[in-house]
């Protein structure tokens, strides 16, 4: 039996209560959410859906219904409720309760059936104990201080397909000495230590668990999708029309397979 959608009453006191918003959620009967990022930065997530779901229905086909999805760092169920109206199964973990809370309504508000979950990406191979045939890691890679250990446990839980979606930093072409001065390691890519204390010690709910994060170069992020576990990566063309930073390539969408 299809879940039952929340009604309009219970959607409006709901939308008022739990706000502030992060996302510009449509529920129907023109009962929206007023998202908090600035005009200008809300044609992200159409960016960032867009490509998810061209990719994910290039790969999957007419497999998508009934197929497992685990949302990795859902915030409040944007993405996982958009994946849940193409039927697949879908189960959305998040460090923060605060933005669960939120995605739990958002789910009921759309009529979705999503089980959500409290968790961290550093402990989820075994959390979970199992692998999802598509699995969603937006917009969380640059706010984690252990980027391999994260990927590791994500590419564990990934059956076929991961997309992740991450700030890039410029690419760095070099080398180091290695040991002598006339031996020499080739860079494969960078990661950028980056601080974001001011937002976590703030309360932001798009941090990591920690004030520390880093940030790959595009390069790194390819190999350290394959040394993570994945057998190939690529870095998917953004669509006309696309948000700017991925236009820009300051923000990359990646399949990842395994
Ligand atoms: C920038 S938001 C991205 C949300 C959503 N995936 C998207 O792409 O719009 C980062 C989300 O990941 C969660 N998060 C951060 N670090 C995490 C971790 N180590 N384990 C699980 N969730 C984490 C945050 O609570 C937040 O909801």
């Amino acid at each position: 039996m299809p879940p039952t959608k929340l009604a309009p009453e219970e959607i409006r006191r709901g939308i008022d209560e739990l706000g502030p918003w992060f996302y510009a959620f449509d529920f129907g009967d023109g009962l929206k959410t007023t998202p908090l990022i600035p005009p200008q930065v809300v044609g992200i997530h159409g960016t960032r859906l867009e490509m998810v779901e061209t990719a994910a229905v290039a790969h999957f086909g007419d497999r998508l219904a009934g197929l497992d999805c685990l949302d990795i760092g859902c915030h409040e169920g944007f993405y996982a409720i958009q994946m849940a109206k193409y039927g697949m199964k879908v189960s959305a973990v998040d460090a923060r309760e605060e933005n669960l809370r939120r995605a739990r309504f958002a789910a009921a508000a759309s009529g979705a059936e999503i089980a959500f979950r409290q968790g961290r990406v550093e402990t989820l191979a075994g959390d979970e104990g199992r692998t999802y045939a598509l699995t969603l890691f937006l917009g969380v890679l640059y706010h984690v201080e252990d980027p391999m250990l994260c990927l590791r446990q994500v590419a564990a839980v990934t059956g076929e397909m991961c997309l992740i979606e991450t700030q890039v930093v410029d690419e760095m072409e070099g080398s180091t000495e290695w040991g002598a001065q006339e031996w020499t390691r080739p860079y494969k890519g960078i990661l950028a230590i980056i601080d974001e204390s001011g937002e976590f010690d703030n309360g932001n709910r798009e941090t990591g668990v920690t004030p520390m994060a880093t940030c790959p170069s595009p390069k790194a992020l390819l190999f350290m999708l394959r040394q993570a576990g994945f057998s190939r990566a690529e870095i998917l063309v953004p669509p006309a029309g696309a948000y700017e930073q991925h236009a820009r390539g300051k923000r990359v969408v990646c399949a990842a397979y395994k």
